[in-house]
């Protein structure tokens, strides 16, 4: 059956896949929330609340400053691979604004940010108006942009954006493992996404690699694993290392990465997340496991040279400085991942958003969402 906040009657006689998992029937329509997953929400959001701007120094003298560059690449690839000119896009999970710079380069048209953390939305708005930031580089931002304060995999966005929407390209970098701890909340994260893209638009996104934390978890003997700049660890309740595929959800893991993460994560097992992303008419394009991908883009040209200017590997020439084996064994835990959604673009279809961004934003610009949008 095919799910969504609505049922499209164009996509003919034979639908996607069905996910072999057993769902909740109740699926996206009535929100389960219990008092544990609103508080562990709560605990991933005051996590990164809390995380404080660094100046320029403080961040180049990070353990993690090759591995923060190196995923600075991918997101950057994904951006310029998938996105065109004027394009208005969703960026979920937005943080501080790490990727404005990244979305100003690709020209796009509009902006919409959402992030649980009102910390980081705080942060991403002094960003985007070019205020008091070390990491600000131009004065401003040529896209007129709104942003969110909200728990973008319990509210439905598809209400709040509904004058925003459709987006061309959305993207959830880091982020979608957040959704990861019901069925419902992960529901709601793909039924958002597939709402609010139009036909044929792109969903790009990077997040925990669940095979390559399974497989490392079970060549320990203990339940954590882990290296000098991270360490993953499971409760005894996984103690037989054994996750059935009938119940993918909720599987919690504390994850620390230095000078970056501390918090609760929950793997994405891929194949349920591809099956379940059909349900709501989102193709896979790809999947790549950060090695990969990089083994693969660092083919061409382009990307060589923007390798070369973010400076993960060094600038080729007289710095030599590049990821330690502990920070590229960090990034084998992470992939990529792109999706599409089904149908074609509406070549008809006259734009009649982009009214409601503005090219500065007041702290009053910035709407808080809750459950009950
Ligand atoms: C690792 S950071 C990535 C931030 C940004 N996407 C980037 O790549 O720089 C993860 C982000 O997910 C946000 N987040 C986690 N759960 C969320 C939720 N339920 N709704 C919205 N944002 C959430 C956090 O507040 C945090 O800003």
């Amino acid at each position: 059956m095919k799910r969504g906040y609505q049922e499209s009657s164009s996509s003919g006689s034979f639908g996607p896949p069905q996910s072999k998992f057993k769902y909740n029937p109740e699926g996206d329509a009535q929100f389960l929330e219990d008092d544990s997953t609103k508080m562990f929400a709560r605990k991933v959001a005051d996590h990164y609340s809390s995380r404080t701007n660094q100046t320029l120094e403080e961040r180049e003298a990070s353990p993690i400053i090759h591995l923060k560059k190196l995923n600075n690449w991918i997101k950057s690839v994904l951006i310029q691979l998938y996105t065109k000119k004027g394009d208005a896009v969703l960026d979920l999970a937005c943080g501080k604004g790490g990727d404005l710079i990244k979305w100003d380069k690709a020209k796009i048209g509009y902006y919409v940010g959402i992030d649980i953390a009102d910390g980081s939305i705080e942060d991403c708005r002094t960003r985007y108006n070019g205020d008091a930031d070390h990491h600000q580089r131009r004065k401003k931002f040529s896209f007129p942009a709104r942003l969110i304060c909200g728990d973008c995999f319990e509210v439905r966005l598809d209400k709040v954006l509904a004058d925003d929407a459709p987006f061309d390209v959305c993207s959830c970098q880091f982020a979608m493992h957040y959704s990861w701890s019901t069925e419902a909340r992960a529901r709601r994260a793909l039924a958002n996404v597939s709402a609010l893209l139009r036909p044929g638009g792109i969903f790009i996104g990077t997040m925990p690699d669940g095979n390559v934390i399974v497989k490392k978890l079970r060549e320990v003997d203990g339940m954590t694993f882990g290296n000098s700049v991270y360490w993953i660890r499971f409760d005894e309740e996984f103690e037989n290392k054994k996750f059935k595929s009938s119940n993918p959800f909720g599987i919690k893991y504390k994850f620390h990465l230095e000078d970056a993460v501390d918090c609760p994560e929950w793997i994405v097992p891929f194949h349920v997340f591809k099956s379940m992303a059909e349900e709501y008419d989102l193709e896979l394009i790809f999947a790549k496991n950060a090695h990969v991908f990089v083994d693969e883009y660092l083919k061409k040209p382009e990307f060589i040279e923007l390798m070369r200017r973010l400076g993960a590997l060094g600038d080729g020439k007289d710095d030599q400085s590049t990821l330690s084996p502990d920070e590229w064994d960090a990034a084998y835990l992470y992939l990529a991942f792109v999706l599409r959604k089904r149908g074609q673009p509406d070549q008809t279809q006259v734009s009649i958003r982009r009214d409601k961004g503005k090219m500065h934003l007041l702290k009053e610009d910035i709407m808080y969402i809750s459950g009950q949008v």
